[in-house]
């Protein structure tokens, strides 16, 4: 049985815990394969990617987060034992919290968990709802990457727009994959991504925020990965994606776009290509059915954006229950979008290490210890 709501997948589970200000965010997977080489640098280095060094465009919020691998990884393997890895939350400053307890934060989560919770829940820094959490996402993300790497699948993504400043420029797969860290937005065109620091540096000079959209691709995932109905590729990321705070819609391929189309411009011709089935097209943006058709994986995210704004808003006083004025105060980001770009690359790799276990595309033991 697995606990509520904390948990995604069936092979490959993966458990998150934790809150913003408390003493540690995880994550343990089970159902990691054995045999797999990990080592703590591994977890590092896409934890360390996970905040741009651009203090302009983030939270003030130091966040070291230096990697723990508690359980399941024995002699630099994976042992096929659960994985339990863990951040410690340093630099919490909480005061801001506790004038804010009974003001709920218009766009956040503290109205909602206050009705759910009737009060319990943390709500320091935003508690559960925190894009603190994420870190943990990040955690498991390196670990179904390192998976699906063995496999030749690549999972990466990059930040398409910021708020109305769109990247517009068609660039290569390998450019997208190489480039997208070299900014601090995470757009793989520098001239481009420089707009979009300007408008989050513009945003923040008015107490204001943004959001945005992230591409996530993953090349190489072979074709008929996937289960029928509610267990569909699709359905799994997007459900994975939506439960990252802040996105609010997830579209493959074509997406919305696909509305507008005939079926003759929609639909993805095939054509054989050295024995190969390939499309001609991707509108599909490489699912159909629900199960991966060997085409690249092409998902989008709209990010919104943040919620904790210095400007003025009204909100009600809980306690009160009056109606009232709130100045967001304490540490944010002005924008979640670069932030979220390497949270959505581990979502989406995740699920395909689930699903790819699931097709026994990856196996339970990767190869024997002699
Ligand atoms: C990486 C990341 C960082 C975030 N940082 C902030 C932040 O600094 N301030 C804030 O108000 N929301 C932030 N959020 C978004 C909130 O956590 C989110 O809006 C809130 O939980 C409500 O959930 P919803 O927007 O999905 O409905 C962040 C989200 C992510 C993914």
């Amino acid at each position: 049985m697995l606990l509520a709501g904390n948990s995604i997948g069936k092979e490959f589970v993966v458990t998150s815990f934790g809150e913003s200000h408390g003493k540690i965010v995880g994550i343990t997977i089970d159902g990691c394969p054995a045999g797999l080489p990990l080592t703590k640098a591994d977890v590092q280095a896409e934890v360390d990617r996970r905040i741009p060094r651009q203090p302009k465009i983030v939270s003030e919020r130091i966040e070291k987060d230096k990697v723990q691998i508690q359980s399941g990884v024995f002699n630099g393997f994976t042992t096929g034992a659960p994985i339990t890895m863990t951040v410690a939350n340093e630099d919490v400053d909480s005061s801001d919290y506790e004038a804010m307890k009974d003001l709920p934060r218009p766009g956040h989560a503290d109205y909602t968990a206050r009705m759910k919770y009737g009060g319990f829940n943390d709500y320091r820094g935003g508690g559960r709802f925190s894009g603190r959490i994420t870190v943990a996402l990040i955690m498991a993300g390196a670990v179904a990457k390192k998976l699906l790497n063995q496999f030749q699948v690549d999972v990466f993504a990059y930040t398409k727009s910021i708020g109305n400043v769109k990247l517009d420029k068609s660039l290569s797969y390998e450019e997208v994959r190489s480039r997208r860290y070299e900014t601090a937005v995470r757009c793989p065109d520098r001239a481009c991504a420089k707009k979009m620091e300007e408008a989050i540096v513009a945003a923040r000079k008015e107490g204001d925020s943004l959001g945005g959209i992230i591409e996530c691709l993953a090349l190489n995932v072979p074709a008929g990965v996937g289960e029928p109905l509610f267990d569909s590729l699709d359905a799994d990321i997007a459900k994975i994606l939506l439960a990252i705070p802040a996105v609010k819609g997830v579209e493959f391929g074509a997406g919305f776009k696909a509305a507008e189309m005939k079926g003759s411009e929609n639909n993805d011709a095939y054509r054989m290509q050295h024995r190969k089935v390939v499309a001609l097209t991707n509108n599909a943006g490489g699912i159909l059915g629900g199960l991966s058709s060997g085409m690249p994986l092409i998902v989008r995210v709209a990010v919104k954006p943040t919620s904790s704004i210095a400007k003025e808003q009204r909100t009600v006083n809980l306690r009160s229950m009056e109606d009232a004025k709130i100045k967001v105060k304490g540490r944010h980001d002005p924008c979640v979008v670069p932030k979220a770009v390497p949270v959505v690359e581990s979502a989406v790799a995740i699920i395909l290490a689930d699903h790819m276990i699931r097709a026994d595309v990856i196996p339970k033991v990767l190869k024997e210890r002699k």
